[in-house]
């Protein structure tokens, strides 16, 4: 989608469609105001009389007010303004985005953004307008013909605002970039989106953005570094594993850098330890981790932040098969820790170990890895939030707090050493799985004895990555807050 800012007086200006937003109990406001007087009261009067409904997240559409040049009005209800909030307000633009989408309008004029939003600035309400457009608009269409009443995306938004909000639009289209980046990977279906996919993306990063480079390490190579628990994971599967390290250096080499560590695994059928068939095909999900890293690296990368960062990418397919490994197999970690494996479902932390292991060469300010890692995140927080796990309060925090502002929240859950008894083995430093009780923390607990002396975090999105139901499909997230979170290192 192609965005621009256009300071032209909303009700002098030729376009399909004006988007302007109103309140419930609150006079109507800027460029909604001005269509108003120019109607000569007309939008106050359809207000009043309830054919245009200012409840929140409401859609009405106007066509051919007098006074007005725009062919068509739409009007975004906000509600009432006590209860509006950064959340709503994201809502508003998204609904604005779907209603655009679903009506084949290619062009549109927004003036969401003023409207007011308790603690936000202009820049903050233009960007998130901006991105829920583009984040509304997108359509898997890769392995389907486009069907003849699905309508055209919308392809051009202008902004009601001057050329001091070109940087507002420059991170929205950063962050667009890798929204639907992390999208379209989570949705490609994984014979398609395999580990050698995930390798091919990075190295399009490589060759198309300035300031990255890109390693990529076989099996014969992750072999030499002794990774045998992230090799042991995709031993069943005909797809060979990848290692993926992604650098973007855009501060001098010296400074040391931000590691993301993605899971990817490009389908999970529990390998031996099968899961059941209902619903297996979600599975095809769980490289939403890794594609949330590229995703968030991408924005970073087509900002060009002033940071370093390195994405680190565990890429594997669990499959069972001849070579698979087995319950009872106990694997030595490239850290040295001897892991037994009672379960070759819980393979994320298997990969993952290895990987933050790998990560700690780069002398990191923060390690952060993201993970669809348990089917308890999505018991304990459903798809609203990502969980957040640190020993460190101030880490923690501004994972929080660029949740927050993203509009893609996280919650955290404890990381105490009193679950640490759980992962006990028997024949080994530790075990793959720490039973019913708090599964997602036992997990966490299993990954922060591999990354002792970091200033680590993780993040389960196993909930807030994909949506299934009705509107089965990637969400992208946590880029936004990922994204955010490396805009305030910069
Ligand atoms: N990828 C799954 C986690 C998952 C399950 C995410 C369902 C979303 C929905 C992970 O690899 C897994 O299978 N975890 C197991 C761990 C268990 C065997 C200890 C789980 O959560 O059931
Ligand atoms: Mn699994
Ligand atoms: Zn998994």
């Amino acid at each position: 989608m192609k965005f621009t800012l256009d300071t032209t007086l909303a009700t002098g200006l030729d376009t399909a469609c004006l988007v302007i937003g109103a309140f419930e109990n609150a006079p109507l406001h800027g460029s909604a105001k001005l269509v108003d007087k120019a109607s000569s009261g007309e939008l106050q009067q359809l207000i009043k009389s309830g054919d245009v409904s200012t409840g929140w997240k409401e859609a009405t559409l106007l066509h051919g007010l007098k006074g007005v040049k725009a062919k068509r009005i739409l009007v975004l209800g906000c509600g009432e303004t006590e209860k509006f909030n950064k959340v709503r307000f994201d809502s508003v633009c998204s609904s604005a985005g779907v209603f655009l989408r679903d009506h084949a309008t290619t062009g549109a004029h927004i003036c969401l953004h003023e409207v007011e939003v308790s603690q936000t600035t202009d820049h903050w309400r233009l960007r998130q307008a901006a991105v829920n457009l583009e984040r509304a608009n997108y359509r898997y269409t890769a392995t389907k013909a486009p069907k003849e009443d699905d309508n055209q995306p919308l392809l051009s938004a202008s902004f009601n605002a001057g050329a001091d909000m070109q940087t507002a639009l420059d991170e929205a289209v950063g962050l667009a970039k890798g929204y639907l980046r992390s999208m379209e990977l989570g949705n490609l279906p994984p014979n398609i989106c395999n580990p050698f996919y995930l390798a091919e993306t990075a190295q399009e990063f490589a060759d198309s953005y300035k300031n990255v480079s890109v390693e990529i390490l076989d099996e014969g190579q992750m072999a030499e570094l002794k990774m045998a628990a992230l090799l042991a994971v995709g031993r069943g599967s005909e797809y060979g594993s990848r290692l993926i390290v992604l650098k973007y250096q855009g501060k001098d080499k010296e400074s040391r850098p931000t590691v993301i560590v993605g899971k990817g695994i490009t389908f999970d059928s529990g390998g031996l330890s099968l899961k059941p068939g209902p619903n297996m095909e979600q599975m095809k999900f769980d490289m939403g981790g890794a594609a949330s890293v590229l995703g968030a690296f991408e924005a970073c990368a087509s900002m060009q932040l002033p940071i370093n960062l390195i994405c680190v990418v565990a890429a594997a397919e669990n499959m069972p098969g001849g070579n698979a490994y087995r319950p009872g197999d106990v694997l030595t970690s490239m850290s040295g820790k001897t892991i037994e494996v009672l379960n070759t479902d819980a393979e994320g932390r298997l990969v993952l170990c290895d990987a933050l292991t790998y990560s700690q060469r780069f002398n990191p300010t923060a390690l952060i890895d993201v993970a669809t890692l348990t089917g308890a995140a999505v018991i304990a927080l459903g798809h609203h939030a990502s969980i957040i796990m640190s020993k460190h309060d101030d880490l923690a925090e501004e994972l929080l707090d660029a949740g927050n502002t993203a509009v893609d929240r996280g919650w955290r859950l404890p990381l105490w050493d009193d679950y640490q008894p759980q992962i006990k083995s028997a024949f080994a430093d530790m075990k793959n799985v720490g039973g019913m009780a708090a599964g997602s923390i036992t997990a966490g607990c299993f990954l922060s004895r591999f990354t002792e002396d970091q200033r680590w975090a993780h993040i389960d999105c196993a909930g807030s990555t994909w949506i299934w139901g009705g509107d089965k499909g990637s969400t992208g997230r946590p880029v936004g807050m990922l994204t955010q979170f490396l805009i305030d290192q910069a």
